[in-house]
């Protein structure tokens, strides 16, 4: 009987997504950029330099996520962790990715990369130390809710595919700072390396050229201690 009036309030919902997702979730809309922690980590040009395959290491460790209200988000991400076999061998990783994003109905993210984020991956006790890396992975957030701290203002929390919490976002602004909305490195002349290890890295001909010199060197900024996380499978890392 009220099977229709249902459906439609449904797509209805779908529709509005980007905007307004429920009351429940949204004490504010997810537009504009997050950052965890200290808030030094900002999605931007601050942050990533895509065309020269660098990046401008923030003061501290954290992880920016933004969402424009023309789909697109981008994500800028610093961390150390330590080598769950190895635990003095700490992995420092520097990501920059952005592509389009989905609000789906049953109230998951989905970040879809457009092909042109990479990685900096500096493992000190793996064969090849300091590389960089294309980094093209569809991330999964099964949940989200925005709540309004009494001090800090919006606050975002995204949950991972297994239900496990990221960091608490804070809004840094309810408009984005972003990179340009397009495909900003030319990805096409990869090469496919193996490492004795038997981790596979696809690494850019720009990196490689690089290599000779290495990728610049990965400070552990002080107190990173505090936010390290042990990395029981290097291999999702990588
Ligand atoms: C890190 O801190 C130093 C000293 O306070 C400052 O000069 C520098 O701009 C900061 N770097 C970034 C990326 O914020
Ligand atoms: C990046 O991943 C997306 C989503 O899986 C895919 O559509 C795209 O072709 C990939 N791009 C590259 C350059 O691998
Ligand atoms: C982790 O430690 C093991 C044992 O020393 C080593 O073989 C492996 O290469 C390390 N992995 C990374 C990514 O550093
Ligand atoms: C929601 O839908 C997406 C895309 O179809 C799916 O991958 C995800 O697992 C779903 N989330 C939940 C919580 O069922
Ligand atoms: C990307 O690099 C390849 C190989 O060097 C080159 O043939 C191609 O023209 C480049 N594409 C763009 C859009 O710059």
């Amino acid at each position: 009987m009220f099977a229709l009036p249902l459906a439609a309030l449904l797509l209805a919902a779908t529709a509005s997504a980007q905007q307004d997702y429920t009351a429940a979730h949204n004490v504010t809309p997810i537009t504009g950029t997050w950052s965890s922690g200290s808030k030094h980590v900002v999605t931007g040009a601050g942050f990533a330099n895509p065309a020269q395959e660098s990046f401008t290491y923030p003061n501290t460790t954290g992880v920016s996520y933004s969402f424009s209200d023309d789909g697109w988000y981008e994500v800028a991400r610093y961390r150390f962790a330590s080598n769950a076999s190895e635990p003095n061998c700490i992995i420092g990783t520097v990501v920059w990715v952005h592509g389009h994003y989905d609000l789906v109905s049953n109230g998951s993210i989905v970040l879809t990369p457009v092909g042109d984020g990479y990685q900096q991956v500096q493992a000190p006790c793996a064969a090849t130390s300091n590389f960089i890396q294309n980094y093209n992975f569809t991330e999964l957030f099964q949940s989200w809710q925005i709540f309004m701290d009494p001090t800090d203002g919006p606050k975002l929390h995204l949950f991972q595919f297994d239900g496990s919490p990221v960091a608490p976002l804070f809004q840094l602004s309810p408009s984005p700072n972003m990179l340009p909305k397009q495909v900003l490195r030319n990805v096409t002349a990869n090469v496919v390396t193996v490492t004795s290890d038997g981790l596979v890295t696809t690494q850019t001909q720009g990196s490689r050229k690089k290599r000779s010199n290495g990728a610049p060197e990965l400070q552990r900024p002080l107190g990173a201690i505090a936010g390290l996380v042990v990395v029981a499978m290097v291999s999702t890392l990588l």
